[in-house]
């Protein structure tokens, strides 16, 4: 039956950006734009590449210092160097007529120096005041480096671990990913972008860009605008709400239009409908990506359909910097939409409080003191071990004990200060020499009697020849137990780093296997870029602990959770599937017309050669100690659009140690106007519990939680009946139901 409607359209999607005006900043704009000539504001929207390349190049050349003398360059990226960098920027404000200053940008996507774990183990803290932190830290380091923007947080929700850059966002889901781009924004702009430690944020890529088809990168993207609002955009909503002061264009169509000519995305929803007062920076050379694609005929055509779009800022396609003054001048684009793009970036360098001093980030002694420091390096050793998730722990093998006689160590990640193995993708300036790897970790954290032999077994990206995979079974053996550490190298996951197979890559499950026939307790420590399809080692191997790529302390924290010093928290993010023909496979699908009984049917959604659901579900991992859960109780079994539902639950520490566990609530609306799906996270809480202890946990649910993208395209909660879960991931959870009136 088709439910009436509530008339009450929710407020918060609508909701006024917090980037936003300042009357006194506002004031300086408008005079700094009344001076301006249209070659000088066209500047202010070309950004070009100063130092390395992180994208492909035209081969032209252009006299940087030249551009800059002349004022037809706003911004560069990746130019780390202090000294270039206060050279460059003391032409633009004292040799260029205007003397605005040079914004500079590099990618500084989990920590500068100090290397935090990939953005998808962060996630799987579930922990949103270390991610703030890691973002904090960032900053703190990137802006002692002379850096002013950070082209981050990505929040592309990503459903396709075959995509390469599910290792860059927050992973499947769109609550989980929404509060961490907050907590990201946060971190990385601080409470006060004038002072000389914060840094912009850039929320990338705008928009739909994880849904690559087959993903594949920069692949093309077909969704529709309801899952496009209710999966896709709510993280950047939740960013420019935030405070995020740019977004980036992505590369990929949508409804068959580049993102960065696509004026549904960038003028209608971003500026008009959430009100956006930053800028949008294109994706390297996305301008002129339109003509490959097709809808531009030249980059002159592009430029147009970019600035029509209200992309403001052109990132190496060099379209505005060759064609946008001419566009105007022709009287072929008003100059209105160049004043407004130019408006938008100087809000920004004047918020960042550059013109009062344009060489406040160019500091060598704060660079010194700040980077790599003692309290950096032991907030990345924290937030590494909350990353990590214990994938299976068959008759407790773990924790370790820290005396064995004799421990194995195997594996070329194990030990690897190359390809950014423990970095991973975007290490920014971090270095593969100052990272602590799972052998050093372990080396430090045993006893002094132990003897730890090691074993690489494999050469890099997976090739065992049989001499060292039989080495290596000998060394397990001769072991009491084995730590085997397998996975992708660092260069195997992000940006046009997709796979087809997504197994663990080379002939390491040879290897796997022949560690595991030497008989001894084997411990498979996993280190990933996106998650793998573990059958085999998911059925022999006991005891599985996923640590992705955590970065310059990674090999600390790794030996924490082996250990015992540390109790694994860390929850998925994003599904393991059971087999690469189940993606995309993820926990808030729809329910189908015919939906797989728990008996073996046919004619029914379902596979004839594997099971429907993933290997290990988004919000899964295990813990040194079992927690009991109540039933969830509720204030009222029926709320109305005004009142709020309050759901608690009792969580109770059973076991013997301590840990800490991420509570998670779930919601379900079993009719709507359109099909709604079977499970959507709405809540968590991350607690601590000692042995035996008990702790309430309430969480509050408002309409705006009920809410979703009605057949008419409204965003508002539907009068019907709802489910409520709550538990320790998406699949093991208790229930309750309540009416909304
Ligand atoms: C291309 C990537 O898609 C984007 O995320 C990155 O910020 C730019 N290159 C600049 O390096």
């Amino acid at each position: 039956m088709k439910r009436m409607l509530l008339t009450l359209l929710l407020t918060p999607l609508f909701a006024a950006a917090a980037f936003a005006h300042d009357p006194r900043i506002e004031a300086k704009v408008d005079d700094l734009l009344a001076r301006m000539n249209l070659a000088e504001k066209v500047g202010q929207l070309n950004q070009l590449n100063g130092g390395y390349a992180t994208g492909t190049q035209d081969g032209r050349r252009i006299d940087l210092e030249e551009s800059v003398r002349s004022g037809i360059i706003g911004s560069f990226l990746n130019i780390v160097d202090l000294d270039y960098q206060k050279s460059l920027q003391k032409i633009a404000v004292e040799e260029s007529r205007l003397g605005i200053p040079l914004l500079y940008a590099h990618d500084v996507i989990h920590g500068y120096r100090t290397i935090f774990p990939i953005p998808l183990a962060e996630a799987a803290s579930w922990d949103l005041e270390a991610i703030e932190r890691s973002a904090r830290i960032a900053a703190i380091e990137a802006s002692a480096s002379g850096l002013h923007w950070t082209f981050a947080p990505m929040v592309d929700i990503a459903r396709d671990p075959r995509w390469g850059r599910v290792m860059e966002g927050a992973g499947e889901d769109t609550y989980l990913g929404s509060r961490i781009a907050e907590a990201r924004v946060h971190g990385f702009q601080g409470d006060d972008l004038s002072r000389s430690d914060t840094i912009i944020a850039c929320a990338k890529h705008f928009a739909g860009y994880g849904a690559a088809e087959g993903g594949r990168d920069y692949n093309t993207v077909d969704v529709s605008e309801r899952v496009m609002r209710e999966v896709y955009l709510p993280p950047f909503h939740a960013a420019v709400n935030a405070g995020v002061a740019t977004l980036m264009n992505a590369f990929n169509v949508l409804d068959r239009m580049p993102a960065s000519g696509n004026k549904f995305l960038v003028k209608q929803v971003l500026k008009g409908e959430w009100n956006f007062q930053g800028f949008v920076v294109s994706d390297w050379n996305s301008f002129g990506e339109m003509v490959i694609h097709g809808v531009a005929e030249d980059n002159r055509e592009a430029a147009k359909l970019a600035i029509a779009a209200g992309s403001d800022m052109d990132m190496e396609s060099k379209a505005y910097f060759d064609y946008l003054g001419e566009l105007v001048s022709k009287g072929e684009i008003p100059e209105e939409w160049v004043d407004d793009a130019v408006r938008r970036v100087l809000r920004v360098k004047y918020e960042l409080g550059m013109f009062d001093d344009p060489y406040k980030y160019i500091d060598p002694a704060r660079k010194e003191k700040v980077t790599l420091s003692d309290e950096h390096l032991q907030a990345a050793r924290e937030v590494a071990r909350e990353s990590i998730v214990l994938l299976k722990n068959e008759g407790g093998l773990l924790p370790l004990k820290k005396n064995i006689e004799k421990i194995a160590v195997i594996g070329q990640l194990a030990d690897s200060k190359k390809f950014e193995d423990m970095m991973g993708s975007w290490p920014a300036q971090g270095k593969n020499e100052e990272v602590v790897t799972p052998l050093e970790g372990v080396k430090a954290k045993v006893s002094t009697q132990t003897v730890v032999t090691y074993e690489p077994g494999c050469r890099d990206h997976g090739v065992c020849p049989p001499e060292l995979i039989d080495r290596a079974a000998l060394a397990a053996a001769e072991a009491d137990c084995v730590i085997l550490v397998v996975g992708e190298n660092g260069d195997m996951s992000g940006e046009s780093k997709s796979r087809a197979h997504i197994g663990l890559p080379g002939d390491q499950l040879d290897l796997v296997k022949a560690v595991v026939k030497a008989g001894k307790p084997v411990v498979m420590v996993l280190m990933t870029g996106r998650p793998l399809v573990l059958d085999w080692c998911a059925e022999h191997v006991p005891a599985i602990v996923n640590a992705w790529q955590l970065g310059t302390m990674g090999g600390h924290a790794i030996a924490d959770v082996l250990f015992g010093d540390y109790n694994p928290s860390g929850k998925l993010p994003i599904s393991f599937p059971a087999a690469v023909g189940q993606i995309p496979v993820y926990y808030n699908h729809l329910n189908t017309g015919r939906p797989r009984p728990p008996q073996d049917v046919p004619y029914v959604s379902k596979y004839i050669d594997c099971p429907n659901e993933p290997l290990y579900p988004f919000g899964y991992g295990l813990s040194y100690t079992t927690y009991e859960y109540s039933a969830p109780r509720l204030n009222a079994e029926t709320i109305n659009i005004n009142h709020t539902l309050t759901v608690s639950v009792d969580v109770k520490n059973t076991g013997s140690v301590m840990g800490d566990e991420v509570v998670q609530l779930y919601i379900r609306d079993l009719v709507g106007s359109v099909a709604q799906p079977v499970k959507e996270l709405r809540g968590f809480d991350k607690i601590h519990l000692n042995p035996g202890e008990s702790k309430t946990v309430e969480f509050t649910l408002d309409s705006g939680d009920l809410a979703f993208w009605t057949e008419d395209m409204k965003f508002q909660p539907e009068p019907g009946e709802f489910e409520v879960f709550v538990g320790t991931s998406s699949s093991d959870c208790k229930k309750a139901r309540f009416t909304l009136e």
